[in-house]
């Protein structure tokens, strides 16, 4: 991997926290790469704000515009490719990333979720473990592929569910976490230590070699 920064690719849909925590990591350079365009699905998202404030160019494709999913999907790739752009990160991005995009970006497309997949995989990860009654649950970095929530598993990290929580005060501790490991999960991307073997994810520390390691 050559010394230059990873130029990333981030597809939002909302808000733009973990947008936000990734640009600040590259910034101060703790992840050796740098936010080339944000894309989002939706125009009103915040994200799209925050990247203009730092410059990264912002951009909405509306599905609406276009006839079929597989002529959205290959507008976002046009996009990326413009822009080149080496590793993708769906950050809250809400719609099923499409095959064009998963075979041009084969290995190189990172989601977040908050909850310990496989469990409550979808849209509303937080609520559904709340509801469910479970008493741990947290957040997960993971390979994308071509099922929704679903892929290699780069970074766990539980989150205890506390007596009394609401979906705001689990929700607040989730995301709090969600903007330490998504940088860390790409930080080690970005330095060569992520080796996909089928469906587990090999990370590499120093001169030794072994599964997923929370300590990094
Ligand atoms: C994050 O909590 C992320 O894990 C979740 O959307 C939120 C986006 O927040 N993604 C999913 O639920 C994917 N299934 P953000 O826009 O503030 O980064």
């Amino acid at each position: 991997m050559s010394n230059s920064p990873v130029r990333l690719g981030v597809l939002i849909s909302g808000s733009g926290s973990n947008l936000q925590a990734i640009i600040d990591n590259c910034e101060t350079g703790i992840i050796p790469a740098q936010v080339a365009v944000v894309i989002s699905s939706r125009g009103d998202a915040y994200g799209l704000e925050r990247a203009k404030n730092h410059k990264v160019p912002a951009i909405h494709i509306a599905r609406e515009e276009f006839l079929d999913d597989a002529a959205y999907n290959h507008a976002i790739l046009e996009k990326l490719q413009e822009y080149g752009v080496e590793l993708v990160i769906m950050a809250g991005y809400m719609r099923l990333l499409g095959k064009e995009i998963l075979d041009a970006y084969h290995n190189r497309v990172m989601n977040i979720h908050p909850a310990l997949l496989p469990s409550f995989a979808g849209a509303h990860g937080i609520k559904d473990a709340l509801d469910y009654g479970v008493k741990v649950t947290g957040v997960t970095v993971h390979f994308a592929n071509e099922v929704y929530d679903e892929g290699p598993i780069i970074l766990q990290e539980a989150v205890p569910i506390q007596e009394g929580d609401t979906e705001d005060t689990l929700a607040e501790r989730i995301h709090a976490l969600e903007h330490v490991i998504y940088p860390k999960a790409i930080k080690l991307y970005c330095e060569g230590k992520l080796k996909i073997e089928g469906k587990k994810v090999r990370i590499t520390v120093s001169d030794t070699e072994h599964f997923i390691d929370q300590q990094i």
